[in-house]
């Protein structure tokens, strides 16, 4: 997956992916984790008012591309599910492309609760269920199976936007687009800006 990835992604980046994470990574500042950073396609868009960037990549094959291109940034061996850092110490955290494929986006999301500051962000892409579309949403349960195997536990029909909002966040910012030049199964995604609600602050 990881030799392949970014190829496979380019023609999705042009379209609309690079613009996306620009826009919504231009909020961000302080201390920021990107969760299962992949290659790296974040580092670029990150604002000079970021002071402290964590990359968290637990595919070591990802984790060597990412290293190529992180800079000045920390490369952290670690799973979303458990988080090696200390409550509340994040401003922001990014999560692109990533709650399809972790094992368990319910624990993913309380770890991303606990370590983000009272009043935090969660920056977030992702493609989900096309619950509104019934035949795509028919091929994306006909496909799953296999493409689970085949993309490293991605799965085409997850409700992440709902799941974030059940972890306790509130949206700031929430858009529902097709994803321009991605493959009709993971076409259909939300993305946006989600604070930790203040009740849990
Ligand atoms: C589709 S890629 C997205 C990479 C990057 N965020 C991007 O936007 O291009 C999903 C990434 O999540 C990572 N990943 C898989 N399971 C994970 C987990 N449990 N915790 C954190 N990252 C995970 C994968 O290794 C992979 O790098």
């Amino acid at each position: 997956m990881a030799s392949i990835y970014d190829r496979f992604m380019a023609e999705t980046e042009r379209a609309c992916l690079a613009d996306w994470r620009a826009e919504l990574l231009s909020a961000a500042s302080g201390a920021v984790l990107d969760l299962g950073a992949g290659t790296g396609a974040n580092v670029p868009h990150m604002p000079k008012a970021v002071t402290r960037l964590v990359l968290c990549e637990p595919d070591p094959h990802m984790r060597r591309r990412l290293a190529a291109r992180a800079g000045e940034a920390e490369v952290a061996d670690a799973s979303a599910e458990q988080l090696p850092f200390d409550d509340e110490s994040f401003d922001f955290v990014c999560c692109m492309l990533v709650l399809c494929t972790v094992s368990d986006p319910e624990r993913a999301l309380a770890e991303v609760h606990r370590v983000m500051k009272p009043g935090g962000k969660l920056l977030f892409i992702e493609h989900v269920a096309a619950r509104q579309r019934p035949r795509r949403f028919l091929l994306q349960r006909w496909c799953e199976p296999v493409w689970k195997h085949l993309a490293e536990n991605c799965h085409l029909t997850r409700d992440s936007e709902e799941a974030i909002e059940k972890a306790g966040f509130e949206f700031e910012v929430l858009k529902r687009e097709s994803m321009r030049k991605a493959l009709p199964i993971i076409r259909t995604s939300v993305r946006g800006i989600a604070r930790r609600a203040t009740s849990d602050a």
